[in-house]
């Protein structure tokens, strides 16, 4: 069982703790593949998904795995909310436990958002990415990912490109994939490459050659052009061409290596388009482990309320 109300970050959670996750979605898939796709394991309860920034993947993949479950699920657009009135984070919070609401998804520009509302509402808060901190379901659903391909997590070469100063999920990537004894090899314009990564455990890369080296799997990362003033890069196509992920890097990797991107991907920037659509690209499987790990985690969530609340 987990061991807390909420889902905030990787940092948070223990060895146990991911593995409880992986396997019940391994269980959790089954009934997305099934024809019914419907069980009533959260029947009677409520989720809210309140994203203050854009979402396809995250957001929708809530919404179907509360559906599948049999909870039921509201959205709340932060554009046409009360939000716009200058009602507060907690006040927001405090209204939708009002309405018995049992888990909020939320995504916020600011770190750190989704704790506040967690230690302010008796909802169980699920942290859909907040601003450069963590991104918590998406690094599951990319380490379900990995194990299912690859059969363990232990032991495996991950090489992590792209825009790793702005990215949540490269953060939350490194504690999970760290904490489960992979290695995360990182790589990106000197730009875009956080100070801390060595103390945190990662191995600072060169060059892309010296991160892709013996890769057991190669994770693509968006350039979060919300997230700079910037600077960071002279053009897209030289970010492409120097930055970028392409067939002939991927010579440098192991035999079946694993491609990821945690989407949305910019089409010959991170990834070429061969890349994105070749037989080494796991993305839309991320997609689909995407729902399995949010179903695992409401089931585990709500199996703690139970407990504990
Ligand atoms: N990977 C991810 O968070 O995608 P969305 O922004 O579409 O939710």
């Amino acid at each position: 069982m987990l061991k807390q109300k909420d889902l905030l970050g990787l940092k948070d959670l223990s060895v146990e703790e991911i593995y409880e996750i992986l396997d019940t979605a391994t269980e959790m898939k089954k009934i997305i593949l099934s024809d019914k796709k419907q069980s009533d394991l959260l029947a009677g309860k409520a989720l809210v998904t309140l994203f203050y920034e854009n979402s396809t993947r995250t957001r929708s993949s809530f919404e179907l795995a509360a559906k599948y479950l049999g909870a039921s699920e509201v959205n709340i657009s932060v554009a046409t909310s009360s939000v716009q009135k200058g009602e507060t984070l907690i006040d927001t919070g405090k209204n939708l436990d009002a309405m018995k609401v049992d888990f909020i998804v939320i995504r916020h520009q600011m770190a750190g958002a989704p704790k506040l509302l967690a230690e302010n509402v008796k909802a169980s808060v699920l942290n859909g990415g907040d601003g450069m901190h963590e991104h918590p379901t998406q690094a599951l659903l990319d380490i379900c990912t990995l194990r299912e391909k690859l059969g363990k997590i232990e032991g495996l070469k991950v090489a992590i490109l792209g825009d790793i100063k702005h990215s949540r999920v490269a953060m939350s990537n490194l504690f999970g994939l760290k904490k489960l004894g992979a290695e995360v090899y990182m790589y990106a314009p000197a730009t875009m490459m956080p100070k801390e990564l060595e103390r945190l455990g990662a191995h600072v890369c060169k060059s892309r050659e010296e991160a892709i080296e013996g890769a057991d799997a190669v994770m693509g990362l968006r350039i979060q052009l919300e997230r700079q003033n910037g600077g960071l890069f002279p053009s897209l196509s030289e970010y492409s061409r120097y930055y970028g992920v392409n067939d002939g890097l991927l010579k440098y990797a192991k035999d079946g290596v694993l491609v990821l991107h945690p989407g949305p991907v910019n089409r010959g920037v991170e990834l070429t388009p061969q890349v994105i659509d070749g037989e080494k690209s796991v993305i839309l499987e991320q997609v689909t482990n995407g729902v399995a790990v949010r179903m695992a985690l409401l089931k585990l969530l709500n199996e703690y309320r139970e407990a504990n609340l």
